[in-house]
Protein backbone atom coordinates (compact mmCIF):
# COMPACT_ATOMS: atom_id res chain seq x y z
CA UNK A 1 0.00 0.00 0.00
CA UNK A 2 1.22 3.86 -0.54
CA UNK A 3 1.04 6.29 1.77
CA UNK A 4 -1.34 8.50 2.54
CA UNK A 5 -0.68 12.25 1.18
CA UNK A 6 -3.23 15.62 0.52
CA UNK A 7 -4.43 15.02 -3.14
CA UNK A 8 -5.88 17.87 -4.65
CA UNK A 9 -9.35 16.98 -3.50
CA UNK A 10 -11.02 16.55 -0.59
CA UNK A 11 -14.43 15.34 1.19
CA UNK A 12 -16.90 18.31 1.13
CA UNK A 13 -20.28 18.43 2.04
CA UNK A 14 -21.14 19.80 -1.46
CA UNK A 15 -24.14 19.82 -2.79
CA UNK A 16 -25.77 16.93 -4.92
CA UNK A 17 -27.10 18.19 -8.00
CA UNK A 18 -30.49 17.44 -6.78
CA UNK A 19 -29.98 20.00 -3.74
CA UNK A 20 -29.49 17.66 -1.41
CA UNK A 21 -25.97 17.67 0.89
CA UNK A 22 -24.21 14.40 0.81
CA UNK A 23 -21.78 13.92 4.11
CA UNK A 24 -19.16 12.14 3.44
CA UNK A 25 -18.09 10.02 6.29
CA UNK A 26 -14.99 11.55 8.78
CA UNK A 27 -11.43 9.11 7.62
CA UNK A 28 -9.20 8.22 5.27
CA UNK A 29 -9.58 7.21 1.76
CA UNK A 30 -8.27 3.93 0.54
CA UNK A 31 -7.92 3.51 -3.01
CA UNK A 32 -7.73 -0.83 -4.05
CA UNK A 33 -8.20 -1.65 -7.75
CA UNK A 34 -7.36 -4.83 -9.19
CA UNK A 35 -5.83 -4.51 -13.03
CA UNK A 36 -4.24 -6.64 -15.02
CA UNK A 37 -3.04 -5.04 -18.69
CA UNK A 38 -2.35 -1.68 -16.33
CA UNK A 39 -5.35 0.17 -17.16
CA UNK A 40 -7.36 0.11 -13.91
CA UNK A 41 -4.07 0.74 -12.49
CA UNK A 42 -3.59 4.14 -14.57
CA UNK A 43 -6.58 5.24 -13.37
CA UNK A 44 -6.69 4.52 -10.04
CA UNK A 45 -2.85 6.44 -9.90
CA UNK A 46 -4.80 9.64 -11.07
CA UNK A 47 -7.53 9.06 -8.57
CA UNK A 48 -4.74 8.93 -5.86
CA UNK A 49 -3.13 12.01 -7.17
CA UNK A 50 -6.42 14.16 -7.25
CA UNK A 51 -7.47 12.84 -3.27
CA UNK A 52 -4.43 11.77 -1.53
CA UNK A 53 -5.45 8.55 -0.10
CA UNK A 54 -3.69 5.07 -0.49
CA UNK A 55 -3.71 2.91 -3.26
CA UNK A 56 -4.16 -0.95 -2.34
CA UNK A 57 -3.07 -3.45 -5.67
CA UNK A 58 -5.43 -6.46 -5.44
CA UNK A 59 -3.76 -9.21 -6.43
CA UNK A 60 -4.64 -12.62 -6.82
CA UNK A 61 -2.55 -15.63 -5.50
CA UNK A 62 -2.89 -17.17 -8.85
CA UNK A 63 -1.46 -14.29 -11.54
CA UNK A 64 -3.63 -15.04 -15.04
CA UNK A 65 -2.19 -16.56 -18.48
CA UNK A 66 0.10 -13.66 -20.14
CA UNK A 67 -2.55 -14.65 -23.38
CA UNK A 68 -5.42 -12.61 -23.54
CA UNK A 69 -7.56 -15.18 -25.01
CA UNK A 70 -6.15 -18.02 -22.80
CA UNK A 71 -7.53 -15.66 -19.67
CA UNK A 72 -10.82 -14.73 -21.32
CA UNK A 73 -11.22 -18.57 -20.99
CA UNK A 74 -9.91 -18.60 -17.54
CA UNK A 75 -12.11 -15.76 -16.79
CA UNK A 76 -15.40 -17.16 -17.67
CA UNK A 77 -14.76 -20.34 -15.82
CA UNK A 78 -14.51 -18.78 -12.68
CA UNK A 79 -17.68 -16.41 -13.11
CA UNK A 80 -19.36 -19.45 -14.31
CA UNK A 81 -18.64 -21.50 -11.41
CA UNK A 82 -18.63 -18.38 -8.81
CA UNK A 83 -15.33 -19.24 -8.20
CA UNK A 84 -13.84 -16.86 -5.65
CA UNK A 85 -9.95 -16.72 -6.01
CA UNK A 86 -7.84 -16.19 -3.03
CA UNK A 87 -6.40 -12.82 -2.51
CA UNK A 88 -2.90 -13.00 -2.44
CA UNK A 89 -0.89 -11.15 0.78
CA UNK A 90 -3.02 -9.13 3.44
CA UNK A 91 -5.93 -7.60 3.32
CA UNK A 92 -5.70 -3.83 3.83
CA UNK A 93 -7.14 -2.64 7.54
CA UNK A 94 -10.27 -0.40 7.11
CA UNK A 95 -10.93 0.64 10.27
CA UNK A 96 -9.31 4.41 9.62
CA UNK A 97 -11.00 4.35 6.19
CA UNK A 98 -14.40 6.19 5.44
CA UNK A 99 -13.96 6.43 1.30
CA UNK A 100 -13.22 3.76 -0.84
CA UNK A 101 -12.77 4.04 -4.93
CA UNK A 102 -12.90 0.47 -5.96
CA UNK A 103 -11.34 -0.18 -9.39
CA UNK A 104 -11.71 -3.26 -11.57
CA UNK A 105 -11.77 -4.17 -15.23
CA UNK A 106 -15.14 -5.17 -16.89
CA UNK A 107 -14.77 -8.92 -16.95
CA UNK A 108 -17.80 -10.87 -19.04
CA UNK A 109 -19.98 -8.07 -18.12
CA UNK A 110 -19.12 -8.02 -14.40
CA UNK A 111 -15.93 -8.12 -11.81
CA UNK A 112 -13.40 -10.18 -12.07
CA UNK A 113 -14.26 -12.73 -9.07
CA UNK A 114 -10.78 -11.86 -7.19
CA UNK A 115 -12.53 -8.64 -6.75
CA UNK A 116 -15.85 -10.05 -5.20
CA UNK A 117 -13.24 -12.08 -3.27
CA UNK A 118 -11.96 -9.21 -1.83
CA UNK A 119 -15.27 -7.37 -1.59
CA UNK A 120 -16.58 -10.41 0.51
CA UNK A 121 -13.46 -10.42 2.82
CA UNK A 122 -13.90 -6.64 4.15
CA UNK A 123 -16.48 -5.40 6.10
CA UNK A 124 -17.27 -2.21 4.13
CA UNK A 125 -20.44 -0.83 6.64
CA UNK A 126 -20.72 2.60 7.48
CA UNK A 127 -18.34 3.51 4.35
CA UNK A 128 -18.58 5.25 1.15
CA UNK A 129 -17.89 3.26 -1.93
CA UNK A 130 -17.52 4.82 -5.32
CA UNK A 131 -16.79 2.12 -7.88
CA UNK A 132 -14.62 2.76 -11.19
CA UNK A 133 -14.27 0.49 -14.05
CA UNK A 134 -12.11 0.04 -17.29
CA UNK A 135 -13.48 -1.93 -20.05
CA UNK A 136 -13.41 -2.26 -24.06
CA UNK A 137 -17.11 -0.81 -23.65
CA UNK A 138 -19.30 -2.41 -21.74
CA UNK A 139 -18.88 0.54 -19.28
CA UNK A 140 -19.82 -1.23 -16.11
CA UNK A 141 -22.01 -3.27 -16.62
CA UNK A 142 -24.26 -4.14 -13.77
CA UNK A 143 -21.59 -3.74 -11.21
CA UNK A 144 -22.81 -0.96 -9.18
CA UNK A 145 -25.84 -3.25 -8.30
CA UNK A 146 -23.89 -6.15 -7.53
CA UNK A 147 -21.45 -4.28 -4.96
CA UNK A 148 -24.22 -2.33 -3.55
CA UNK A 149 -26.04 -5.71 -2.69
CA UNK A 150 -23.00 -7.52 -1.69
CA UNK A 151 -22.36 -4.43 1.10
CA UNK A 152 -25.86 -3.58 2.44
CA UNK A 153 -24.27 -0.92 5.21
CA UNK A 154 -22.48 1.00 2.71
CA UNK A 155 -23.13 3.83 1.22
CA UNK A 156 -22.18 3.35 -2.47
CA UNK A 157 -22.17 6.26 -5.07
CA UNK A 158 -22.47 6.66 -9.26
CA UNK A 159 -19.57 4.68 -10.88
CA UNK A 160 -16.91 5.72 -13.01
CA UNK A 161 -16.66 3.78 -16.61
CA UNK A 162 -13.91 4.45 -18.47
CA UNK A 163 -13.49 2.75 -21.93
CA UNK A 164 -9.48 1.54 -22.78
CA UNK A 165 -9.26 5.10 -25.14
CA UNK A 166 -10.38 7.30 -22.61
CA UNK A 167 -8.02 6.05 -19.90
CA UNK A 168 -5.45 8.05 -21.08
CA UNK A 169 -6.73 11.39 -20.45
CA UNK A 170 -8.30 9.99 -17.68
CA UNK A 171 -7.89 12.90 -15.59
CA UNK A 172 -10.31 15.40 -16.90
CA UNK A 173 -12.94 12.38 -16.68
CA UNK A 174 -12.05 11.76 -12.93
CA UNK A 175 -11.53 15.46 -12.06
CA UNK A 176 -15.53 15.67 -13.13
CA UNK A 177 -16.68 12.63 -11.53
CA UNK A 178 -15.18 13.44 -8.54
CA UNK A 179 -16.97 16.85 -8.68
CA UNK A 180 -19.96 14.89 -9.13
CA UNK A 181 -19.76 12.98 -6.25
CA UNK A 182 -19.19 16.04 -4.11
CA UNK A 183 -15.41 16.04 -3.47
CA UNK A 184 -14.40 19.38 -3.81
CA UNK A 185 -10.92 21.15 -4.72
CA UNK A 186 -8.55 22.38 -2.02
CA UNK A 187 -6.76 24.78 -4.53
C1 LIG B 1 -11.00 -11.80 -18.98
C2 LIG B 1 -11.42 -10.55 -19.67
C3 LIG B 1 -12.76 -10.32 -19.90
C4 LIG B 1 -13.17 -9.11 -20.47
N1 LIG B 1 -14.50 -8.89 -20.64
C5 LIG B 1 -14.91 -7.69 -21.13
C6 LIG B 1 -16.30 -7.39 -21.27
O1 LIG B 1 -17.18 -8.19 -20.97
N2 LIG B 1 -16.64 -6.17 -21.78
C7 LIG B 1 -15.70 -5.24 -22.12
O2 LIG B 1 -16.06 -4.16 -22.55
N3 LIG B 1 -14.38 -5.49 -21.98
C8 LIG B 1 -13.95 -6.68 -21.50
N4 LIG B 1 -12.61 -6.93 -21.34
C9 LIG B 1 -11.64 -5.86 -21.63
C10 LIG B 1 -11.19 -5.16 -20.36
O3 LIG B 1 -12.27 -4.81 -19.52
C11 LIG B 1 -10.42 -3.88 -20.66
O4 LIG B 1 -9.41 -4.08 -21.60
C12 LIG B 1 -9.87 -3.25 -19.38
O5 LIG B 1 -9.53 -1.90 -19.63
C13 LIG B 1 -8.64 -3.96 -18.86
O6 LIG B 1 -8.24 -3.37 -17.64
P1 LIG B 1 -6.82 -3.62 -16.99
O7 LIG B 1 -5.79 -3.10 -17.97
O8 LIG B 1 -6.84 -2.80 -15.75
O9 LIG B 1 -6.65 -5.08 -16.75
C14 LIG B 1 -12.20 -8.13 -20.82
C15 LIG B 1 -10.84 -8.41 -20.64
C16 LIG B 1 -10.43 -9.60 -20.07
C17 LIG B 1 -8.97 -9.88 -19.87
Amino acid sequence: MKGTSAGRFGASRAKDADGGGRRFPAGGILIPFFSRSGRTRMVAGVIHELTGGSLCEIRGEKSYPSDYYETTAVARREKETGARPPVSGALPDLSGIGTVFLGYPNWWYDMPMVVYSFVEALDFSGRTVAPFCTSAGSGLSATVETITRMIPGATVLEGLALTDREVNGASVAVTEWLSRLGFARRD
